[in-house]
């Protein structure tokens, strides 16, 4: 059984690398002991895994669970197709490489995203034209209430955007326990249409590309744009890319005709928020120990490592007023606050 333990700093538990301090504080292996935990427990609870969504911003008055679970199992279904489940603490990237290791293809373009497989859900983690949801089955999660598990499937979980059921109605109710993916194992359908990828793969001369080798362009983009969290702290993007009306956006482009824009439906465009925040100067900003990535306008970061969360909260929110006063459009921060 695990160990409760008390006063406990949060600083390896965040991608930010925030010094904050749990009042109570558990590191689980195994499900029955989260179980146990969970009914044993009379403070309130803050869930934990890869710490890489979020920006704490004081100390944490509650029994901390950082979820430490590992696993994979996997059962083939056709001549092309495998269904691979992983627990929720296993490390996303981890996983991916693990996945492609064994020729299962699907999760390739979501190589090196920070955080662990059970929170992947829960934002609907995308990068370069490929999202979870693309090849997601279903996931476990257990009621923080009755400790009953249940399984959502595609539609139960109501994806979008960066966006699941677990954002929105049923909050803060359940712990991921381990999600399902589909992925192929014969006839993989490589996803390399999005501008970097293409460049990258024409730069390494590779013209019948394979899984492992779309994993090395993400790779090498990624490395080149956006901060390593063991480096310097960050959360990867921490905004949101908006989504405006098409007509808002035709009044913007006479004034910023450069704007990039891509249609997401007949009436909504959406605008890279990096650009915005990039064309208002702030790429490199610097305010005390937070910061701007240099790289990566969307990416904040825990410049000199001591930042304090509300630092790089007010920087946040600095950048916010000055893009809506510049484009009037709003920035929704993509990073959960606490
Ligand atoms: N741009 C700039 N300046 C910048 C950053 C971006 O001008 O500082 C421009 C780029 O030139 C490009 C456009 O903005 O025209 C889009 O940039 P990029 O392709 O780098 O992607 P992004 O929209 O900034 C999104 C995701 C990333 C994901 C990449 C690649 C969101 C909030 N972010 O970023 O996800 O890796 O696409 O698919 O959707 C994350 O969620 O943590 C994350 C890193």
């Amino acid at each position: 059984m695990c160990q409760i333990k008390e006063n406990i700093s949060l600083k390896a538990y965040n991608t930010f690398g925030i010094d904050v301090t749990a009042k109570s504080f558990v590191s689980v292996t195994d499900e029955d002991d989260l179980r146990t935990i969970l009914s044993e427990n009379k403070l309130p609870l803050f869930i934990v895994s890869g710490g890489s969504n979020m920006l704490l911003t004081k100390n944490i008055n509650a029994l901390v669970v950082h979820i430490n679970t590992k696993g994979i199992s996997s059962e083939i279904k056709n001549d092309n197709e495998i269904y691979v489940t992983a627990k929720a603490g296993e490390n996303w990237h981890d996983f991916v490489q693990y996945c492609i290791k064994n020729d299962w293809g699907g999760l390739e373009n979501l190589s090196l995203i920070p955080g662990c497989v059970g929170s992947a859900p829960i934002q609907n983690i995308g990068a370069y034209g490929v999202e979870l949801k693309d090849n997601f089955v279903e996931c476990k999660a257990i009621h923080r209430e009755t400790f009953e598990v249940e399984v959502f499937d595609l539609e139960t979980c109501k994806f979008g955007y960066r966006d699941s059921i677990f954002k929105n109605e049923i909050k803060d109710q359940y712990i991921i326990t381990e999600v399902t993916f589909k992925l192929s194992t014969t006839k993989h359908i490589l996803k390399t249409a999005y501008g970097a990828i293409e460049d990258e793969l024409k730069k390494s001369q590779k013209n019948l590309p394979t899984i492992q080798d779309v994993a090395n362009a993400v790779i090498a983009i990624r490395k080149r744009k956006l901060p390593d969290p063991s480096e310097v702290g960050n959360s990867g993007s921490f905004f949101k890319n908006p989504i405006i009306e098409k007509g808002d956006y035709e009044i913007l482009k006479i004034r910023f005709p450069e704007m990039p824009h891509y249609p997401i439906s007949d009436t909504k465009v959406k605008i890279p928020a990096g650009w915005l925040i990039d064309q208002a100067g702030f790429k490199g900003f610097v305010k005390g120990n937070a910061g701007v990535h240099p790289n990566q306008a969307l990416v904040l970061i825990n410049k000199t490592g001591t930042a304090k969360g509300n630092e790089i909260l007010s920087l946040a929110q600095f950048i916010q007023k000055e893009i809506t006063k510049k484009y009037t459009i709003p920035l929704e921060m993509e990073v959960n606050i606490f």
